[in-house]
């Protein structure tokens, strides 16, 4: 849980690492208290790997040091959020490092968000407990245009079919692969 609320704690151990998705180059400044900073993390390269045609409205929540948002940047305008202060700043660094452009703000699940969006893109926090992953993947319904789409990433071993389940009550939802257990998700409004 280091890498969520507990914003500067942990002493400072910036990185770069280097990424490729879909045969596009980036460049990202990681830190202590940051999710995956030692790379890319698995789960979230096969979220972008299945997107599909990504445009309009979208919102990354639970950015990060920010790696959905900014390779979507240049496909739609982005609006990228998180709880942790070190992920917000260096997000706000790595898409001038990245030469993109998307609102970064503060926002503990939907509580700062008053539009609503085409795309929301999420690898969620698991590790903030069932309620804030739920009060994210439902809040959703409510900030999704008519035709939007929720797609996000969850391990078999997190709960994915129990998830699942649970969002087929409320969405259309597709499960659009599976990869070494981790589903990628895509969920539409009825
Ligand atoms: C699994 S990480 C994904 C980070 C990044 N999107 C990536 O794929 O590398 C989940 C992120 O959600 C953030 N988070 C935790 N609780 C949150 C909340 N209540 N509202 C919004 N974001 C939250 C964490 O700080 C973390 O950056």
């Amino acid at each position: 849980m280091a890498h969520y609320f507990t914003n500067d704690d942990m002493p400072s151990h910036r990185q770069k690492i280097y990424v490729n998705v879909g045969g596009k180059s980036y460049e990202f400044i990681t830190d202590n208290n940051v999710f995956s900073k030692k790379g890319l993390d698995f789960g979230t390269r096969t979220l972008l790997e299945n997107l599909p045609n990504i445009s309009g409205d979208v919102l990354d929540i639970g950015c990060g040091y920010g790696p959905i948002g900014i390779i979507l940047a240049d496909k739609g305008k982005v609006d990228m959020t998180d709880v942790n202060n070190r992920s917000l700043e260096l997000t706000k660094e790595n898409l001038k490092l990245n030469n993109r452009k998307a609102e970064v703000f503060f926002s503990n699940i939907y509580e700062n968000i008053n539009k609503k969006y085409d795309y929301i893109i999420t690898n969620p926090p698991i590790r903030a407990g069932s309620k804030v992953l739920y009060d994210i993947l439902l809040g959703a319904f409510k900030h999704l245009k008519e035709n939007g789409e929720l797609w996000f990433v969850i391990h078999k071993n997190q709960g994915a079919k129990t998830v699942l389940k649970k969002l087929e009550l409320k969405y259309e939802t597709k499960l659009v692969t599976k990869n070494k257990g981790f589903y990628i998700i895509m969920c539409k409004n009825r």
